[in-house]
Formats: C-alpha cells, structure tokens, sequence
C-alpha cells in the first residue's frame, strides 16, 4: 500500500469538513474523489498529499507513520497536478521540468525532458517560454513536472478544470495510461466512472460508488 489513511478527520473553526474517512491507494490503482464544490476535495486530497493535516487520524506511507519526513517523502513519492497548472510563466519548459529535481539537488538532462514531453507530444516545446504555451499544452507539461521524480503517485486536483472537452479528455488517458496510482478530483462524474475505484465526499464523509 503506498498510502493508508485512517479515521481522518478535519475541521476549519467549529465546521467539520469531513470525519471518518478511510481510504487505501495501492499501487497503480487509479482512483476518483468527486463531490461538489466546498465538500472538501483539495482538503482531503492535500492531506492525502502532506501538504495539509488532518485534525485526527493517521496517514501511512508504505505501512509507517509519516512522521517529521513528511516534506522529504512528498518530494520523493508524490507528485502533483494541481486545476491551475503553477508552472513559472517566464521560464522555459524545460526549465519548469528541472525544479523538482533542483529541489532534490539532483540535475534533469535533457534527454530525460524530451522522453517526458514526448509521451505528451511537446518536445518540439522544450525550449519554449511557459507563457507561450496553451493552457492545454501547461497543463500537460504540468503533468510531465509531477512524473519528473518518478513517483508512485500522482495526485491531480481538478487537472481538466481549466481545459476544453478534448484537451480534457487527453489528460484524462494520460493519467489512465501511467503505471502510477492516481487520485483524481473532478467534478466530472463521467471522467470518474473510468477509475478503478470511485468515491463521492458527500455528508462529510467518503462514500464509494
Ligand atoms: N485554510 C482554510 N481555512 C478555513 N477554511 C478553509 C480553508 N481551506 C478550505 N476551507 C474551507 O473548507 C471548505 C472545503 O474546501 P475545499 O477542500 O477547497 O473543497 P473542494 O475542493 O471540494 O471545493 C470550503 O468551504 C473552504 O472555504
Ligand atoms: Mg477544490
């Protein structure tokens, strides 16, 4: 198991988000949170991800406590697609692509970028500033960035929100044809149903459907 959540819980003020929630992410499994707006999705989902805490419960990685390693193992196991693809606009791809790896003190080659744009059919951009991109072409990019570590898992939070039907549906079968596990948000019921595995956030806790 790569993550095992247990009995989480997680309140702003006096407001409880969610509580009870259980959830296993094995490996490879590709995984779909929906629920509507306000439910608690990005809470949950960056909890999953040790950016957020939960107020109680546990998270394990590969069956041990996270710990005061959180930030080292997040670098390491996990990567994210966030609705908004956050790359730095007045970079070039290839340099966007180097930050993960900068931040392990580790170098990208290039030949590394271009096998990765390639899988997304972008390594004519590798040279190309962040901002000239469609937002298409970011969010795909976006998606190589959270691969750059070769992590077990890859979180995307609302990765189509931003695009067009087709370009949506591209992410979609990127994320269903990696090795990985994905925990996918949308909102998209249909996007959903093709994960192996669905819940809903609804009535402040993760049901499956
Ligand atoms: N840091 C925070 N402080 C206070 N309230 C927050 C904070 N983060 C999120 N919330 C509230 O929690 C609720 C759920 O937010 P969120 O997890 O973003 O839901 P979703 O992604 O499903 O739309 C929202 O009502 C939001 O205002
Ligand atoms: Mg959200």
């Amino acid at each position: 198991m790569i993550i095992t959540a247990k009995n989480l819980k997680k309140s702003f003020e006096d407001r409880e988000l969610f509580s009870e929630v259980n959830i296993d992410i094995p490996k490879g499994k590709k995984i779909a949170i929906t629920g509507r707006s306000g439910s608690g999705k990005t809470t949950l989902l960056n909890i999953l991800g040790l950016i957020e805490t939960a107020d109680s419960g546990e998270i394990l990685i590969y069956g041990s406590p996270v710990g005061d390693k959180s930030h080292l193992i997040r670098n390491e196991s996990i990567g994210f697609v966030f609705q908004f693809h956050h790359l730095n606009p007045e970079l070039t791809v290839f340099e966007n692509l180097e930050i993960p790896r900068l931040i392990q003190g580790k170098k990208l080659l290039r030949h590394e970028a271009l096998d990765f744009l390639k899988s997304v059919n972008l390594e004519d951009k590798i040279d190309s500033m962040a901002k000239h991109l469609s937002g298409g072409q970011k969010q795909r990019v976006a998606f190589c960035r959270a691969l750059v570590n070769h992590p077990d898992l890859i979180l995307a939070d609302e990765p189509t929100g931003q695009l067009d039907q087709a370009q949506a549906e591209v992410m979609i079968q990127l994320l269903l044809s990696l090795p990985q596990a994905v925990v996918l948000v949308t909102h998209d019921r249909q996007f959903a149903s093709l994960m192996d595995e669905k819940y809903e956030l609804i009535n402040h806790r993760l049901t499956s459907w």
